[in-house]
């Protein structure tokens, strides 16, 4: 469906390459892209970070805007720039007292959050409501304003009882996080004392962001249709089951695309060699050597030979490290398998891969950071691709994998459910297979799924396939893109 010049407002609290702890960055560039390419007038708001205003270029004032904050007034100047990687104007939300910051956009430096992140985020989307209805008088009045994640969360609460107001969809990337805040934040807020109810933004005894979005938003939308099943149930709703459950008419699973322009490993800039799914080797093998000479310098034909491991991600309980943790010694002594694993996040996960890449300096090999070029050299490199989350909202990570030629072990939720066939008898003998899915949470039956994984990466012909299927997947975004306008025109 072509959408002419319908004017979308995108209200984020990241956007690659500027900002980004997480898919979320990486949504908030390729889905806004694809709907301008589709024919979306499209606005992306986001907070002046520190570290976004350094990439910023040449940047011309909207105007100014005064809204309450947590002790009076605060005075908040509006941005406008244009950045090579947006096809389209990106507005910035100027207020140095809360945002020019160093590091992380939600965490000081200890790793806490930053005490003033009600403040932060109900500023950021104070400001955003008011230019959802042109209050700057630019002749520019979205549609739909479609906001992200907690953060954004109180956007279709301060616009639900204006009374010509853009519809509104709140996408919810990640339940585990909840924006939850207490009463007194909300007091000193001036949030509008309405909104204290259970069916408002109350939240055991606080309030919730998270939940603002989901009571007060037209449209509510998750990352893949089985987390958007998933997240009605108690087991994955984080309390806030029972509201998806009675919301389910406007709860709405749209799948995640990945950026092919940027994730494509016949192109990609961070590759020492190019491949594709017509021609997987000597490609893929060289990104092997490469990764491999990164690690272990004499790395000879053995290594070559032995399956190589990877994982990137955060390291949080989300993603199944604590199995990670206890499967890779019992494959170290089972098997001749090696590891690389990069990732950053919770410090006692962070120490024990640490410890475990100290023991064992010629099979584990950890980096600790963030280091956007070895995540791309990591998923070519690897044989094999590991994301046993115990729950995953989409993931980003092993729809790379499958398009990288490397066929990823997953727990079956969410959209990793939805997006990897198993690789069992049927699968394989029909050519349907994309990688291998484990049904019971737990270490034993990750183990068994990497057993199967390194028992078909003996066997060179199924492999092959395994991985051609994998990569001739299409995760388009074009696909996505044309759900979410159709939401946002219905
Ligand atoms: P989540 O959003 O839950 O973190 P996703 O799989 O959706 O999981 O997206 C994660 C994104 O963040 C991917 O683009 C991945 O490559 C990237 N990423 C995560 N950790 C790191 C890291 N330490 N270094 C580089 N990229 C990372
Ligand atoms: C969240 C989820 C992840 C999803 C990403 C982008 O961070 O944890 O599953 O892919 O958002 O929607």
């Amino acid at each position: 469906m072509k959408c002419g010049a319908m004017k979308i407002l995108f209200v984020a609290s990241e956007a690659y390459p500027l900002v980004k702890t997480g898919g979320l960055g990486d949504v908030l560039n390729s889905l806004p892209h694809a709907l301008h390419g589709r024919g979306a007038d499209i606005r992306l708001v986001l907070p002046g970070y520190r570290d976004l205003l350094r990439q910023l270029g040449e940047v011309r004032i909207l105007g100014w805007l005064d809204v309450r904050g947590a002790e009076g007034t605060v005075g908040t100047r509006v941005l406008e720039t244009r950045h090579p990687d947006f096809d389209f104007p990106l507005w910035v939300v100027d207020c140095p007292a809360l945002y020019d910051r160093p590091g992380n956009p939600y965490l000081q430096a200890g790793g806490q959050d930053w005490p003033d992140n009600a403040e932060r985020f109900a500023v950021f989307a104070r400001v955003a409501a008011l230019l959802a209805q042109d209050a700057l008088e630019l002749g520019w009045q979205p549609a739909v304003v479609h906001t992200h994640d907690w953060q954004t969360g109180l956007v279709s609460a301060f616009l639900a009882d204006q009374p010509a107001r853009p519809k509104t969809v709140f996408t919810i990337h990640n339940l585990a996080y909840g924006g939850h805040f207490s009463h007194t934040d909300f007091v000193r807020l001036q949030l509008p004392s309405h909104w204290w109810t259970p069916e408002g933004v109350e939240f055991h005894g606080g309030f919730s962001m998270l939940k603002a979005g989901i009571v007060y938003a037209d449209a509510v939308t998750t990352v893949s249709p089985t987390y958007a099943a998933e997240i009605c149930t108690p087991a994955f709703g984080h309390g806030l089951d029972g509201l998806l459950l009675s919301r389910q008419h406007k709860l709405h699973g749209i799948l995640n695309g990945i950026d092919t322009r940027l994730w494509n490993p016949s192109t990609d800039a961070n590759l020492p060699a190019h491949y594709s799914a017509g021609r997987v080797q000597p490609g893929k093998r060289r990104n092997k050597q490469a990764l491999l000479d990164r690690f272990l310098p004499q790395a000879g034909e053995a290594a070559m030979r032995a399956p190589l491991l990877g994982l990137v991600g955060r390291l949080v309980e989300q993603k199944g490290i604590d199995w990670v943790l206890a499967a890779i010694p019992v494959l170290l002594a089972e098997s001749d398998a090696r590891f690389v694993l990069l990732g950053s996040g919770q410090p006692v996960y962070e120490q024990k891969l640490a410890r475990l890449a100290r023991q064992f300096p010629d099979r584990v090999f950890v980096v600790i950071g963030y280091d956007e070029a070895l995540a791309h050299q990591i998923e070519a490199g690897v044989d094999v691709f590991l994301m046993p989350s115990r729950f995953e909202p989409c993931g980003l990570n092993q729809m790379y994998s499958l398009r990288y030629g490397t066929p990823p072990v997953v727990f079956k939720t969410g959209g990793l459910a939805d997006t990897v066939v198993d690789a069992d008898a049927e699968a394989l003998a029909e050519g349907s297979a994309t990688g291998f899915v484990f049904d019971v949470p737990g270490v034993a039956a990750f183990l068994e799924a990497i057993r199967r994984a390194l028992d078909l990466y003996r066997q060179p012909a199924a492999w092959r396939r395994l991985q051609q299927a994998g990569m001739r997947q299409s995760f388009d975004w074009a696909d996505s893109a044309a759900h979410y306008l159709d939401l946002y025109s219905s």
